[in-house]
């Protein structure tokens, strides 16, 4: 649990925002894209073609969009997906865009396609092992050459089936247990951040896990990181962006000397 009609159930319906009450704790939308996720992925961008998993109404599509050429995505929920197509969809937008609803676990509609980055934020940290299982096994051999993968998941399984469970996280994934499946299915991982995801927890029940090809990165060891301050990194940037943004409100007026 949660499995995917449980997904269906919450997310199909109109969520009555498009995601950003869920970034308030970095500030705002950009300031959790700008400070938290890119300098993360920097490195692997810009790319050609992009696969975004569970893009929802699309608050980081936005950002990926002006990283690549061809960006792909695909959820469960038919509501998110009409606004991803709303904002960045048409065949006269640059980059070119292509959503599709899946059962919650095929990729198969862009089978084919390889892709040089894929992405999923906020979003399979609600699914079980078995979906990650489905998930990995067809991105690993879509992925382009020198091509990687960051996947937020849930790390909850580490503290056993009755752990607290605020976050409709699920309890059958560990950082451990998806590192078995990039291994399984032809896969290197790369680098494995578990993290305490809400102010006020001490436990590392989400994780962050960066993957490539076992061809292209044989010889990378990965790196495994226990991240226990990832709530001071939000708190900070978001203090910190908010003196900038209190003075844009409340300051001088420009030119006035
Ligand atoms: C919490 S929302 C986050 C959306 C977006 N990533 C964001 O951060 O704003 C979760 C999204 O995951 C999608 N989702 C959940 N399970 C899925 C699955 N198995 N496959 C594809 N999409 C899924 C939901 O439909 C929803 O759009």
């Amino acid at each position: 649990m949660p499995s995917v009609e449980q997904n269906l159930a919450m997310w199909n319906p109109d969520w009555g925002h498009d995601g950003s009450p869920w970034s308030e704790r970095w500030g705002n939308v950009p300031a959790q894209w700008y400070g938290c996720i890119y300098p993360r992925i920097a490195r692997y961008l810009p790319t050609k073609r992009i696969l975004e998993i569970a893009p929802g109404y699309g608050r980081w599509t936005q950002y990926l969009l002006k990283h690549c050429d061809v960006l792909h995505g695909v959820d469960i929920s038919e509501t998110a997906l009409a606004e991803c197509q709303r904002k960045f969809g048409g065949f006269w937008r640059r980059p070119k865009t292509r959503f599709v609803r899946n059962d919650g676990r095929s990729l198969s509609a862009f089978a084919g396609n390889r892709y040089g980055f894929v992405f999923s934020f906020d979003s399979l940290v609600h699914v079980d092992l078995d979906v990650l299982s489905d998930y990995i096994k067809q991105i690993i051999p879509m992925l382009d050459k020198r091509g990687v993968c960051f996947i937020h998941h849930s790390n909850l399984g580490e503290y056993g089936p009755n752990a607290p469970n605020p976050g409709f996280r699920s309890h059958s994934v560990t950082g451990e247990a998806v590192e078995a499946l990039i291994d399984k299915f032809g896969g290197r991982m790369l680098v494995q951040e578990k993290l305490v995801w809400n102010p006020n927890e001490t436990m590392l029940r989400d994780c962050f896990t960066l993957f490539g090809r076992i061809s292209d990165f044989a010889g990378i060891y990965p790196k495994r990181i226990r991240s226990a301050d990832f709530t001071t990194q939000s708190r900070l940037i978001k203090e910190s962006i908010a003196l900038y943004h209190e003075q844009g409100v409340t300051g001088r007026p420009a030119g006035s000397g």
